[in-house]
């Protein structure tokens, strides 16, 4: 049992949350410090990282690198070394687009960072995961439930479903699961003006099962759950406050 808790428990494991400035990140960041891990954030802008790290204890890492570059990742790894966990939550603010509207080319860069980062991100860190450890990755509720312009944003989620579930098969006993957050209010929304992001937040939770919409917290303590827990992997754990079912 004494044994069983040392595995769970997130105390002096070392965490690496990519995309970890603000949001969803930055939020498990915060939630695993307080678990007592030692963090390392990482996003593009070492100002953003400046400042999330005066929200962390002493000693925790924090580092500018550019996640949609594969050399940039390589590079990373290969500096940061040894770890037990790994988050993955860099995404740029959203962009909506109807497929007559659509520019391919801008839909091709769409993918660099939340798709093809991520794979560069497991190729180059999986070696360095000790043992016990995870890979945690981030999709979200547009694959099974998409709207009017989230051609893209349904594509990323749906591929990361199917790529969350190969990697588990593949690099077992590293366990590798996936969060599908519904509506979170974070800076994800900031390409929308302030008035339209309040009215958004109100009417998605009004029609929401739980009444709201999520905080970066809720998700924080999903993530906090997929690395602790030993036993599942290959799974989507879906935090939507219900808006799968209305
Ligand atoms: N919020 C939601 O409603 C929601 C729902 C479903 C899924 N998601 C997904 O969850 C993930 C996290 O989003 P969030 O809501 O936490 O938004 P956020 O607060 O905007 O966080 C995004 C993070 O990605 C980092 N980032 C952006 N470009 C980067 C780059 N080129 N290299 C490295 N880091 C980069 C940002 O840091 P810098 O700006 O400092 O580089 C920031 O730390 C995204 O993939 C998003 O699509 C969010």
């Amino acid at each position: 049992m004494e044994n069983q808790m040392n595995k769970t428990a997130l105390t002096g494991k070392r965490v690496i949350v990519l995309g970890a400035s603000s949001g969803l990140g930055l939020a498990t960041a915060i939630a695993a410090a307080a678990e007592g891990a030692k963090v390392v954030i990482v996003s593009g802008n070492q100002q953003r990282i400046n400042e999330a790290l005066t929200r962390l204890p002493a000693g925790s890492e924090g580092y500018a690198v550019d996640l949609s570059n594969e050399q940039n990742i390589k590079n990373f790894f290969e500096q940061a070394g040894y770890f037990d966990h790994l988050v993955y939550t860099a995404g740029e603010n959203l962009t909506l687009n109807k497929i007559s509207d659509l520019v391919l080319a801008d839909a091709h860069s769409f993918f660099n960072l939340r798709y093809w980062g991520v794979l560069a991100a497991i190729k180059y860190g999986a070696p360095y995961i000790r043992e016990g450890g995870s890979i945690n990755l981030t999709g979200g509720i547009a694959s099974p439930r998409p709207n009017t312009g989230w051609g893209i944003a349904a594509s990323i989620c749906g591929a990361m479903e199917g790529f969350t579930r190969a990697m588990a098969v593949e690099l077992a006993p590293i366990r590798v699961n996936q969060v599908s957050p519904g509506v979170i209010r974070t800076n994800l929304w900031n390409s929308m003006s302030a008035e339209d992001r309040e009215n958004l937040y109100t009417s998605v939770g009004e029609a929401l099962l739980l009444k709201r919409v999520g905080e970066a917290e809720d998700i924080a303590q999903t993530f906090i759950y997929m690395m602790k827990q030993q036993f599942a992997t290959g799974q989507v754990i879906t935090v939507d406050g219900g808006a799968l079912l209305v």
